[in-house]
């Protein structure tokens, strides 16, 4: 018989997990805290835009192969193997991780669990959790050592979440037993006879697979911006020089686009994790170099205020600024952290009229600042606009005509925080273009 498959916590990546395993055959129980999310997952809403989720879910909501409940009781009497997928968003005033959900998970469910199960935790948590959470489990567990724990730290891609979920690019799992190894090599059946690399590795090797992946990847982007610094210094061009170096295999071009930087719910917030833990195990030397990670990427978003102030002669007073882009990247409505909303914010408090339009996340952009202005099409925001910002490259904004657009502004002013855009097109249309770490 085939396994039954839990999920608990039904966020984006609990979501996302769900579906896909019900879409690789699995009958799935998902499970959440939040009864208005249950109902509404129910229903076959995703409570967030990711491309390609929401018909996932509904086909198999439809076919009655995922259900969501909120006990449990009954998560424990149905699935074999529950994957853990709650969220550890960074402390207030804090730079560590927060593990009150994945705590409370394996509270609630452990006292439940009467046969042997596997635990897979997919969150990213910092390293030593699993081997903590392996003790409480066998602690908590009517079924002792059988109710197991693995860790397979999840890599999704917010706009890519269901392609990285079906087809990722590896597997790591982190194991005690090979009878854990091969319930995990049974979920991921497809996935391995497809090729996939499968790693299979100690707790603590798994757990920081996930923290280094991220900080290489904020390394990546930092790095390129730093360079982007030295190119606005010395008049070179950041574009140019992250294509040339980016053809060196050893460097690879991805993760190279200089701009406003990275933001979103994991690689700030994990980064900072990562230092925190690191300091707790007395080798915070070893990740000092991420506060610089940190600390470049902070900065571009006071650059791209600095210049936008610059653009409007010195003072933001009485300036109209029309912002393209609320979320953190495109094709998502996420604005956690959000480097565009961050320089909205800003320059706001610097006394300009800020209206703000993206295509996918004005609704949750109002949510966290509802003193800014929304508008409902970029032509609309930028009526009258001193200046426009483009912070989050939307395809939509590439495929703007700078000639309409120039009709509507009071000002043909632009800042293209995203290096995005087409200089030649935008210059042709008589618009002062702007761009960062291009002369
Ligand atoms: C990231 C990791 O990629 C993923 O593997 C992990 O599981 C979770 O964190 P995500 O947060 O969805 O995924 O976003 P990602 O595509 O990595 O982009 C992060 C940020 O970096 C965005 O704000 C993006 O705009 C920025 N970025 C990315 C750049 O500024 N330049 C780049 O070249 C690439």
């Amino acid at each position: 018989m085939s396994l039954r498959i839990t999920v608990l916590g039904t966020g984006y990546l609990g979501v996302t997990h769900a579906a896909c395993m019900a879409e690789l055959g699995y009958d799935v129980l998902g499970m959440d805290i939040d009864a208005d999310k249950v109902a509404s997952l129910t229903d076959g809403n995703v409570p967030f835009y990711e491309p390609d989720l929401e018909p996932l879910l509904r086909k198999h909501v439809e076919a009655g192969r995922l259900r969501f409940t909120t006990s449990y009781e009954e998560i424990a009497a149905f699935g074999d193997v529950h994957f853990l997928c709650v969220g550890t968003p960074q402390k207030f005033n804090e730079y560590a991780a927060d593990m009150r959900y994945v705590d409370g998970v394996i509270d609630g469910l452990a006292p439940h669990l009467s046969r042997p199960t596997l635990v897979v935790g997919k969150s990213t948590v910092p390293v030593g959790t699993a081997a903590r959470l392996a003790d409480r489990l066998a602690e908590l567990a009517p079924a002792g050592s059988g109710a197991e724990l693995a860790w397979n730290p999840e890599f999704l891609r917010e706009g890519f979440a269901v392609e990285d979920t079906l087809r990722p690019d590896r597997l790591v799992i982190g194991v005690r037993s090979s009878g854990a190894e091969e319930t995990l090599r049974e979920v991921y059946a497809q996935a391995v006879a497809a090729g996939t690399p499968f790693i299979v590795t100690d707790f603590a090797t798994a757990e920081l697979v996930k923290a280094s992946a991220n900080a290489f990847l904020a390394t990546k982007i930092s790095f390129i911006n730093a360079m982007a610094e030295l190119c606005e210094a010395s008049g070179a061009d950041v574009t140019q020089l992250a294509d040339a170096i980016g053809h060196d295999s050893r460097i690879g071009r991805k993760f190279l686009n200089a701009g406003l930087g990275f933001g979103g719910g994991c690689l700030p917030k994990d980064i900072r994790a990562f230092m925190a833990r690191a300091g707790e195990l007395g080798v915070d030397q070893a990740l000092s170099f991420l506060r610089e990670i940190d600390a470049i990427n902070l900065r571009r978003r006071a650059h791209v205020a600095n210049l936008a102030r610059d653009a409007c002669g010195g003072s933001f007073l009485g300036k109209r600024v029309a912002v393209l882009g609320a979320s953190f990247k495109p094709n998502s409505d996420d604005v956690r952290d959000s480097p565009a909303l961050a320089v909205a914010g800003q320059i706001q408090l610097q006394g300009a009229t800020v209206t703000v339009y993206d295509p996918r996340s004005n609704e949750n952009a109002r949510a966290v600042f509802p003193t800014l202005g929304y508008a409902d099409s970029a032509q609309k925001a930028c009526a009258d606009a001193d200046l426009v910002l483009h912070l989050t490259e939307w395809q939509e904004f590439r495929d703007i005509d700078p000639t309409v657009l120039a009709d509507v502004v009071a000002e043909r002013s632009i800042i293209d925080a995203r290096n995005a855009l087409d200089p030649v097109a935008w210059r042709a249309a008589g618009w002062t273009y702007r761009s960062l770490g291009r002369p």
